[in-house]
């Protein structure tokens, strides 16, 4: 078909040449931020007197003809086309004559499609943000209800001491609070107008970027306009925010799956996001949560697949930076189905608080606090440390835990030893002496509960 940039060549493009060179199929997802950035730049173009009041009306009332006839269905898009740019260009001219062959003055696709891909992050990453901020919710529930359910914590995956599950919990709020405040900051940068540095160089025309810039809800302009064309740092940082979030979705999800083991059961998934095996009966699978872990890595190599892509690339566009587009695409998809699966996974997840409380009553994980209760006594930590681990030894060569030893038995290994070292070693008094700052115990749970409601807050 006839090439709208058909001019200095004539003949027809090979069609393997144009599908390989063809965007459209993905980045017809932009068309709403095309045809909203098209309508801002012909109000700046008759502001400005570049073209006519009349002439710009036209224009406006076509694209907006667009818009909604795409959003209806009635218009479809057309996949001969090169890109979402020409094709929405293309549709105007058709409906309204040679006027649409003006939209495109003091303009260029290299300054377009940085414009919408920054309108698109942005709309996206706030998107995302109010799901994190509903998983971070959804967390805060479960730590609320969790605040005196104790389970060992652990470090090496060995029962390492006495917390709370809201403490647990609690940790994957600060982590999601972090991903939301590095997503508000990256929108910092995705908020600077590109739009008016045309092709690389500014144009000739009498432009008011800063009017187009403010009429698309941008902070500021883009100072430099290679840099304006040039510049995906904003699709890296989105991508490299949305990396550590599916991190931190990862690791919990390990957890999830973990938990949900016969080996552990101290959680249970709805059956609404589980699955059944074919052929054992018995199973009920944490495949949602497999999948979010999995889901991890095509997230990663979107982020290397772009910095790779950018990173031996001349000034200023080149075509290598349509490669953008599908791991952005696929990013912003895998967030979003991620964020909308875990949400209600874990708001409908029960607890099991006797196993919990059984697993942390077996792995001597009060061994510190009887160091500590010692060390309290005057005994130096250190030889505190070596009396307890002792004490851990026989309990485990005679099948006992601490607290069946009898207070003569204790005493064999120190005098300072009295009665009160039973309710020392208990697992409520090891988690509620715990009050140190971001510590477990359900005083310390609360504050934190306290701090991430107030960072979540608009
Ligand atoms: N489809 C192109 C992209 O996504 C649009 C910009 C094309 N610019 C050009 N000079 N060929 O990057």
């Amino acid at each position: 078909m006839a090439k709208m940039w058909a001019g200095r060549t004539v003949g027809d493009t090979d069609k393997i040449a144009d599908d390989f060179n063809s965007s459209i199929s993905f980045d017809s997802r932009m068309y709403s931020e095309d045809i909203e950035g098209s309508i801002a730049h012909a109000t700046m173009l008759a502001s400005q007197k570049i073209i006519s009041d009349e002439d710009a009306q036209i224009l406006i009332a076509g694209l907006e003809g667009i818009k909604k006839d795409i959003d209806s269905g009635d218009l479809a898009i057309d996949f001969n086309c090169e890109d979402i740019h020409m094709f929405v260009e293309q549709v105007l001219t058709e409906r309204v004559g040679d006027v649409g062959k003006k939209l495109h003055t003091a303009r260029s696709r290299n300054d377009q499609v940085a414009l919408d891909m920054r309108m698109y992050l942005r709309k996206q990453s706030n998107q995302i943000i109010a799901k994190i901020k509903s998983l971070i919710e959804v967390i805060v529930n479960q730590a609320n209800t969790n605040k005196y359910t104790i389970l060992p914590g652990y470090t090496h995956l060995q029962r390492a001491q006495p917390i709370v599950f809201a403490h647990h919990l609690l940790a994957y709020a600060m982590m999601l609070l972090r991903d939301k405040d590095r997503l508000s900051d990256t929108i910092k940068r995705i908020n600077v107008s590109p739009i008016g540095s045309c092709a690389l160089a500014g144009t000739t025309y009498d432009t008011d970027r800063d009017y187009e810039a403010k009429l698309l809800g941008f902070d500021e302009v883009a100072l430099n306009s290679i840099d304006g064309v040039s510049d995906r740092d904003f699709c890296v940082e989105f991508m490299s925010a949305c990396s550590l979030i599916m991190t931190h979705l990862s690791r919990l999800s390990e957890e999830i799956i973990l938990w949900s083991s016969w080996e552990f059961k101290f959680v249970e998934l709805s059956d609404a996001y589980t699955t059944g095996s074919s052929i054992m009966p018995q199973k009920k699978n944490p495949d949602m949560a497999e999948l979010i872990r999995g889901k991890t890595g095509r997230v990663y190599g979107n982020l290397m697949a772009l910095l790779t892509t950018l990173k031996g690339l001349p000034l200023a566009y080149n075509k290598d930076m349509q490669e953008d587009k599908e791991g952005v695409f696929d990013t912003v998809d895998t967030i979003h189905k991620c964020l909308d699966v875990m949400t209600p996974m874990l708001d409908t997840m029960t607890v099991n608080a006797d196993n919990m409380k059984n697993a942390a009553l077996k792995g001597f994980i009060n061994a510190t606090d009887l160091a500590d209760y010692l060390t309290k006594k005057g005994m130096p930590f250190r030889s505190a440390y070596k009396i307890s681990g002792q004490m851990v030894a026989k309990c485990i060569s005679v099948n006992k835990v601490l607290e069946d030893l009898t207070l003569d038995e204790f005493r064999e290994y120190s005098e300072l030893f009295e009665l009160d070292v039973y309710e020392a070693i208990d697992l409520n008094t090891c988690v509620q002496k715990r009050i140190s700052k971001g510590g477990t115990s359900t005083k310390s749970v609360e504050e934190q509960i306290a701090y991430v409601l107030e960072n979540i807050k608009e």
